[in-house]
């Protein structure tokens, strides 16, 4: 079993957004961490957007944009789910694009990938819901994800600046200290679990 990294930092992080929406807090949530997060991290978007929905009848041939959405999944050496609550649960679109990386069986690119998990809604409970199904879909998909600290903002007028700066102090630390434990569990994953 290998016990050496498999490479220095940089390490590549590849976020999703779950939401479509051209207002999205959580994609407002992504830039703030991007700030926030240390020199160690590389970031790029993973867009699920112009997926079609996914069918096992594509399973034979995936069309171009599957496979390119396929491939950014394994160029990187980590990825980061920013996501809303839709319904209590995740949104259909990110369900959706999770489908596709997860198939045709046994070509699951999730597997072995360090994960985290983070979303803002403007209710009290921050997505905390929407998360807990999400846990459960990247644990079927294999991959090993951040358990703790968990992350459930709850998004504030101005909370984040159009810049992407966090305006309240504490929300800041706490984000900045969630990336920084971000890049010791990626370390540790990469150092321990073979990746493709
Ligand atoms: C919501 N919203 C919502 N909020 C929440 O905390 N729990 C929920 O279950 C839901 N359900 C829900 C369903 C649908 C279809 C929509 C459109 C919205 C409100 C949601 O948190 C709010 O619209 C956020 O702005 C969504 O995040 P994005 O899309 O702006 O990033």
């Amino acid at each position: 079993m290998p016990t050496i990294l498999e490479h220095e930092p940089p390490y590549t992080v590849g976020y999703f957004v779950g939401s479509l929406a051209t207002a999205s807090i959580n994609r407002q949530l992504a830039e703030a961490l991007i700030k926030l997060a240390p020199k160690e991290f590389e970031f790029t978007e993973i867009p699920i957007r112009d997926l079609p929905l996914y069918s096992y009848d594509y399973d034979e041939d995936y069309p171009p944009v599957a496979r390119e959405f396929k491939q950014a999944i394994l160029d990187v050496d980590a990825v980061l789910f920013v996501t809303p609550e839709y319904n209590r649960s995740i949104p259909g679109a990110l369900k959706n694009a999770i489908d596709w990386a997860s198939r045709p069986y046994g070509e699951n690119a999730f597997t072995g990938k360090p994960s985290a998990v983070i979303g803002a809604s403007p209710g009290a409970i921050g997505t905390a819901v929407a998360q807990q199904d999400l846990r459960s879909i990247l644990s079927f998909c294999n991959s090993r994800q951040m358990t703790a600290p968990e992350a459930y903002i709850q998004m504030t007028p101005g909370l984040i600046a159009e810049d992407g700066s966090v305006t309240n102090e504490g929300t800041e630390t706490f984000l900045r200290d969630w990336m920084a434990d971000f890049l010791t569990f990626v370390t540790r994953v990469l150092t321990v679990v073979p990746q493709r």
